[in-house]
């Protein structure tokens, strides 16, 4: 596996694969890989000719000083973890060498995709920062694929609509949530949760199951979904900052529930925000 750190380096080593008319997979990061990550790496593994892993911790999308700074950095843990994945080349850049300049061009997208759930709490500025570091990461690394985790639900529609709205000549794949054996989505941040904590972070995927529940009893009623929600986290002792069931394409409350409905959840747990997701089947 080789290990780029420039962006001219990057394009230098693509450039035989870009003229053969290979097909890249991009699978952008930031680092602390864990199975999750591996999913993505292993299905890109399976479908491109090459396969980039980019690793940035990218400021801009981070609301939270504090969150930047304590997001956790295992760079060699996360080489390994991609070399034994397949991967060919790893773009591990700095913050000069992806904003040179600074901050001073974003790209953005505005409107209830990024405003709405994780951009009404963490601010639009999150997924200003997302949008302008995948554009910025597929005009370097110039992917026919790429790829991304249905963890974060609302980050795939918002980077479908980027590439959408700048006729972007890439195709985004989806890959499943990889979770713990008892239910936890894999997170980088779960690092940080500890003792007590770790048993209380397991509300989130209770109250997906608990509006699944609700739901296979026949219950169509939004506000009721969410209300079994709720109170399955409540056993746990945890307070959704949200927990909607919304549209899975334009993210709007739903009050009449259909198959393909998407549950959402933000929660503190401890010192850190857990999100959690899942389709209604
Ligand atoms: P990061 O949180 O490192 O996640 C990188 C990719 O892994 C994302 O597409 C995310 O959805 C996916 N992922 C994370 N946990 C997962 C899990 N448990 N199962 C499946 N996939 C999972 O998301 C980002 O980085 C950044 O916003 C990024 C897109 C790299 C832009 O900076």
């Amino acid at each position: 596996m080789l290990v780029v750190r420039t962006v001219a380096d990057l394009r230098e080593s693509l450039r035989a694969a870009r003229r053969a008319e290979a097909t890249i997979g991009l699978v952008p990061t930031m680092g602390a890989l864990h199975h999750g990550h591996e999913a993505l790496m292993e299905q890109a593994r399976r479908e491109c000719d090459v396969v980039v892993i980019s690793i940035f911790v990218n400021p801009t999308q981070f609301n939270d000083p504090t969150d930047l700074e304590r997001y956790p950095r295992t760079e060699e843990a996360d080489l390994a973890a991609a070399e034994r994945n397949g991967v060919d080349i790893a773009f591990v850049p700095d913050v000069a060498e992806m904003y040179p300049s600074g901050s001073s061009i974003e790209v953005r997208l505005d409107g209830p995709l990024v405003d709405t759930l994780e951009g009404a709490h963490r601010g639009s500025d999150h997924f200003h920062g997302v949008t302008t570091v995948v554009a910025k990461l597929f005009n370097i690394a110039q992917p026919t694929h790429a790829y991304f985790g249905q963890k974060d639900a609302q980050q795939v529609l918002v980077v479908q609509a980027l590439v959408r709205e700048l006729n972007l000549p890439v195709e985004i794949r989806v890959v499943d949530t990889v979770r713990e054996p008892d239910g936890l989505a894999m997170s980088s941040r779960n690092i940080h949760v500890k003792g007590d904590d770790r048993r209380r972070a397991l509300a989130l995927k209770a109250a997906l199951d608990a509006t699944q529940s609700a739901y296979d009893g026949g219950s169509r009623d939004g506000a009721a979904l969410v209300e079994a929600g709720v109170a399955a986290m409540k056993t746990y002792d945890v307070e959704p900052e949200y927990l909607a069931v919304v549209d899975p394409v334009t993210l709007e409350p739903l009050t009449e529930v259909d198959a393909g409905a998407l549950v959402v959840i933000a929660a503190p747990v401890g010192p850190v925000r857990l999100i959690d997701n899942a389709v209604i089947r």
